[in-house]
């Protein structure tokens, strides 16, 4: 199975990036395209500027989707909805095709160092994706990353672990039947 996975974030620190690998570590045996969002720096959108061409990392983007089989993501969040990089990137995208994800399955997650774990913008994600194509098998949002989450170990809360193995493994089912 073909892997795309992704931060929603351009942090080279991103707490995102780093529970994304850590669920990647329970699909050793799949192909994992882990994309950084630094490669697809582009300018602000706008309407003008669409009428000037599309960038490549636009249809770069929708590319590395469409050659995948499964998504799996973690959405940084800023003033309670999307980082101004992955908003970028997915607006681009969208005005070149509005089913960016494709119909691919989706194991969609977001952490934050506060409490609500980047719950907001997995609302707003968790709404709103579905109209983008996305098929969202699986959610998980992580709170207080910086207490619930060791850089070697992972999620280190025993609960917090146990509904994340339990939400993989109902993803793997779900992606290989
Ligand atoms: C401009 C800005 C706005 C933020 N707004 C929120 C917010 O609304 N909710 C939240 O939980 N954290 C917020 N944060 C904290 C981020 O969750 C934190 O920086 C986190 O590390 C971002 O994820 P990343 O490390 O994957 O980029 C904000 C941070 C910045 C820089």
């Amino acid at each position: 199975m073909k892997i795309l996975a992704f931060a929603g974030s351009t942090s080279s620190t991103s707490i995102n990036r780093e529970l994304v690998k850590f669920v990647l570590k329970d699909f050793q045996n799949d192909e994992i395209n882990l994309i950084d969002l630094n490669d697809f720096d582009m300018p602000v959108f706008s309407v003008d500027r669409e009428k000037k061409g599309f960038p490549d990392a636009a249809h770069h983007f929708l590319k590395v989707i469409e050659d995948c089989h499964v998504i799996i993501c973690s959405l940084a969040e800023h003033n309670k909805s999307y980082t101004a990089a992955f908003k970028n990137v997915f607006d681009w995208a969208s005005r070149i095709n509005v089913k960016v994800f494709q119909n691919k399955p989706m194991l969609l997650m977001s952490t934050s160092p506060g409490g609500y774990g980047g719950g907001n913008v997995m609302n707003t994600a968790k709404t709103f994706f579905p109209q983008f194509g996305a098929d969202i098998k699986e959610t998980f949002s992580l709170p207080k990353f910086y207490e619930n989450f060791d850089l070697e170990s992972g999620v280190i809360d025993p609960e917090m672990l146990k509904e994340l193995k339990k939400k993989i493994e109902s993803f793997k089912v779900q992606v290989t039947n």
